[in-house]
């Protein structure tokens, strides 16, 4: 028995993420509120409004507003839609259902309390269509789907702040890691400009698609992913570790009968198991590192200044006009894009401002050593992710998007002039309506 529990502690030790052995998934382990981890990525930190929750009558709308079309094509269960964001006084609301605002508060409490005022829209079933409002300007909103009903939490931030917890897919024990989710984020700002941003930096989940049409008549459109993509991401992962015998497989979070939820991002890997890619890029970057020191990268920065020449002497890369050079950076600041060499600090120039997204983006994609790689960026999308080491989470997701569009990490909106845009982002100053389709466009 002692063995046991001895044996018990030291598999917990050893492996933070549970594996199904004959897939290599990692499956989750949802837990209560003390299993949620409170970090900058899943909270939204608003004006505290008081010690108590209050829900009021959503009465006619402000200008701006925008209508929503919440499109089901969802194949699954039933599924909710769940709208929050900060309004105009820096408040965190939610849009409940029947025309309510709700201002959930955590009553200052430290640890999550979970919000349980009536915050879920019921999505009317597959081929139908949910109308909603947006009443007012709207900042860091995002659209949640979900198949059943998710938690969010409120816990007290500090100063006069009150913090949503949300979803954290980079938690296999976070409560809502069972569950089916997808999200997009949502702007509406207070002279009407409406954005919106489909992501899979952090995972692909439940499958949306959006579609914007302006009064002019204009209609931008971002599909992404056809709506069963998520088994098949799993399949082409589970091909790739058998490629190379990396953890490409464990980025396939699955439920405990196996069965794939969701797929996560090397970004958010990291976090849950930061040992499996260490030292992954580092070989390929002391190769790009060796190639300029004899040779200039050419980065041109797409507006002023224009082509910036840079060189590697010593082990540091620089830029003519850039304050300051770029280290090495390891494969935990590829995958983000904000680390080591890539963060951007205070009184970081003209120069340097543009040359991270490029430099970052150039060896996230490993596209620095093909010939035509000593200009950035120049290559299309059919050069990206052809060398390894490189993100086989980002090529899979390319290879299966309908349109070639959504980010898949955080500079994928950087491309050559000349080519299409890739990035997931699409905005108007003059909306008629928004629409998602969740579960695939048909
Ligand atoms: C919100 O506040 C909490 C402190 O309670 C902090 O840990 C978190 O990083 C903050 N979130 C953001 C997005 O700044
Ligand atoms: C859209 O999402 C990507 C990925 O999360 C992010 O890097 C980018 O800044 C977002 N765009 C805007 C305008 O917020």
């Amino acid at each position: 028995m002692k063995f046991l529990v001895t044996l018990a502690g030291f598999m917990s030790l050893a492996s933070a993420a549970p594996k199904a052995s004959n897939t290599g998934f990692t499956i989750v382990k949802p837990g209560g509120v003390d299993d949620i981890i409170i970090t900058e990525d899943n909270t939204l930190n608003g004006t505290y409004v008081g010690d108590r929750a209050y829900v009021k009558n959503m009465a006619e709308s402000r200008a701006p507003s925008i209508d929503l079309e919440l499109v089901n094509n969802f194949g699954g269960g039933p599924l909710n839609m769940y709208l929050q964001g900060l309004d105009q006084d820096n408040r965190i609301v939610f849009l409940g259902p029947g025309g309510t605002l709700v201002y959930p508060s955590s009553g200052g409490s430290t640890t999550p309390v979970p919000i349980t005022e009536n915050i879920a829209h019921p999505m009317p079933g597959r081929g139908e269509t949910l109308r909603i409002t947006v009443p007012f300007a709207m900042s860091s909103g995002r659209i949640y789907f979900c198949e059943g009903e998710l938690p969010f939490f409120m816990v007290i931030a500090g100063g006069d702040l009150d913090g949503l917890v949300q979803p954290d897919s980079k938690n296999i024990r976070d409560p809502s890691s069972g569950l089916n989710y997808g999200f997009t984020e949502f702007t509406l700002t207070p002279d009407g400009v409406v954005w919106t941003n489909l992501s899979f930096v952090d995972f692909v989940g439940l499958i949306i698609s959006m579609h914007l049409r302006s009064t002019d008549g204009n209609v931008q459109e971002v599909i992404g992913l056809p709506g069963d993509s998520v088994p098949g991401i799993c399949a082409d992962l589970a091909a790739q570790t058998q490629r190379d015998g990396k953890a490409w497989a464990s980025h396939c979070v699955a439920r405990p009968d196996g069965s794939p939820l969701r797929v996560v991002s090397p970004e958010s890997y990291k976090t849950i198991d930061p040992a499996a890619f260490a030292g992954y890029y580092e070989p390929y970057v002391d190769r790009v590192w060796d190639r300029f020191r004899n040779e200039d990268l050419i980065i041109n920065t797409q507006g002023p200044p224009g082509d910036v020449r840079c060189r590697v002497s010593g082990d540091l890369l620089q830029c003519e006009g850039d304050n300051r050079g770029y280290t090495k950076p390891a494969t935990e600041d590829i995958w983000g894009c904000n680390s080591g060499p890539f963060e951007i600090l205070p009184g970081d120039n003209d120069v340097h401002l543009p040359v991270v997204p490029r430099l970052c983006a150039a060896l996230y994609r490993t596209t620095l050593l093909l010939a035509g790689g000593e200009r950035q960026p120049s290559l299309g999308p059919e050069a990206y992710y052809t060398q390894d080491p490189t993100s086989h989470y980002a090529r899979v997701i390319h290879e299966r998007h309908v349109d070639g569009k959504g980010y898949a990490f955080s500079y994928d909106d950087i491309y050559p002039d000349g080519y299409p845009d890739t990035a997931g982002l699409i905005a108007s100053p003059n909306p008629e309506f928004l629409r998602f389709i969740v579960g695939g466009s048909a």
